[in-house]
């Protein structure tokens, strides 16, 4: 089975995304072969600044690393190594009805929050559709609100397919039956994983970089701090126990402490007794704990800038051998010699 995720390398990596998608791929790399890139010409659609770009680019590739993703087992790489994934954009976008592109979810929302449409945005998930066809992906853990794109993925997968494929039959897209065909892309699907959390922001609302809520996992030790110092509490006195409803303080120590040590803090915050300002010391300490040995191989990896760009590189020629062997096969397909 193979395995398939990216991010977008447009902001510091945060909390959020680990407890809801990097855990979960560290975790995966075990059960299939993963391919994991950063996906860094989306990243375009929202950062302009070539510094900025690189350098978030190659800080997502850290914490990846950091994190525990082995590139002996996963092959890790940046989206842009690998032309080959352009070249399909184009091609399938061909196939892709413009009503679909019109009722993404995403573009949608961004376009609410006041984002000016552009041909990148718009175009997005055909390029994430292209990301995910290259590779001839099985499973795409992804959170929920990426579930349509992966829709798409799969449609145009078989409009692709029908179009291009002599013998192929939707009904049958790997060709089991006789007299059918499989297809040349193959159909993926999304892994919507159990213990993907969504975490709340210092200030109780989903944490995300546009809200500028969140806890970044490499941070500024005394930035961090301040952050947890300064997490949304209501007015409970000390000596009163405390509500767990609408209170992130109390949702991230469940998330960041371990369960035996959580059912002791659980405790005290029902029983009362204890200020929040203990419980948020509480928090730091769980969050050095979960996350010191991370912030050390980071360390060491950026004394070594030649062993992540070896890391990189090495995973961009598996990947590209990959996209070639399909890539040919689009080629032939469609008639571009
Ligand atoms: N859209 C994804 C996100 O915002 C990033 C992404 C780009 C991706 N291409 C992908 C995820 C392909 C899975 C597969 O997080």
């Amino acid at each position: 089975m193979r395995i398939l995720s990216g991010v977008q390398s447009s902001g510091r990596l945060h909390i959020g995304n680990y407890y809801g998608a990097l855990r979960q791929f560290v975790q995966l790399q075990d059960q299939g072969e993963a391919y994991y890139f950063i996906a860094n010409y989306h990243a375009l659609t929202t950062v302009r600044d070539p510094k900025l770009a690189l350098d978030l680019t190659r800080d997502a590739a850290l914490t990846y690393l950091s994190l525990g993703l082995d590139p002996k087992r996963a092959v890790l790489f940046r989206q842009s190594d690998v032309k080959e994934v352009l070249e399909l954009n184009w091609i399938l976008g061909t196939v892709v009805p413009q009503a679909h592109l019109e009722r993404a979810h995403s573009y949608k929302d961004k376009i609410a929050r006041g984002i000016s449409p552009d041909f990148g945005l718009y175009a997005y998930p055909v390029l994430m559709s292209a990301d995910i066809l290259l590779y001839s992906a099985d499973q795409v853990p992804v959170g929920k609100d990426q579930i349509q794109h992966i829709e798409f993925a799969r449609d145009w997968a078989v409009k692709f397919n029908t179009q291009y494929v002599p013998g192929y039959d939707p009904a049958d897209p790997e060709g089991k039956e006789r007299g059918h065909a499989p297809g040349i892309l193959k159909l993926p699907s999304a892994f919507v994983q159990e213990n993907a959390a969504t975490v709340p922001g210092i200030d109780g609302q989903k944490m995300s970089k546009s809200y500028g809520n969140t806890l970044e996992l490499f941070g500024d030790e005394k930035d961090i701090k301040k952050r947890i110092m300064s997490i949304k509490t209501d007015s409970t006195p000390v000596d009163a126990p405390k509500p767990t409803v609408d209170a992130p303080l109390y949702d991230l120590l469940k998330l960041m402490l371990p369960p035996g040590e959580f059912s002791d803090v659980d405790a005290s915050w029902k029983a009362g007794g204890k200020g929040y300002g203990d419980f948020k010391k509480k928090l730091l300490e769980a969050f050095h704990v979960t996350f010191g040995p991370a912030r050390q191989r980071r360390q060491e990896l950026l004394n070594d800038p030649g062993e992540l760009e070896r890391i990189l590189q090495d995973g961009a020629q598996r990947a590209r051998a990959e996209a070639t062997r399909l890539m040919d096969q689009v080629r032939r397909a469609v008639g571009i010699p």
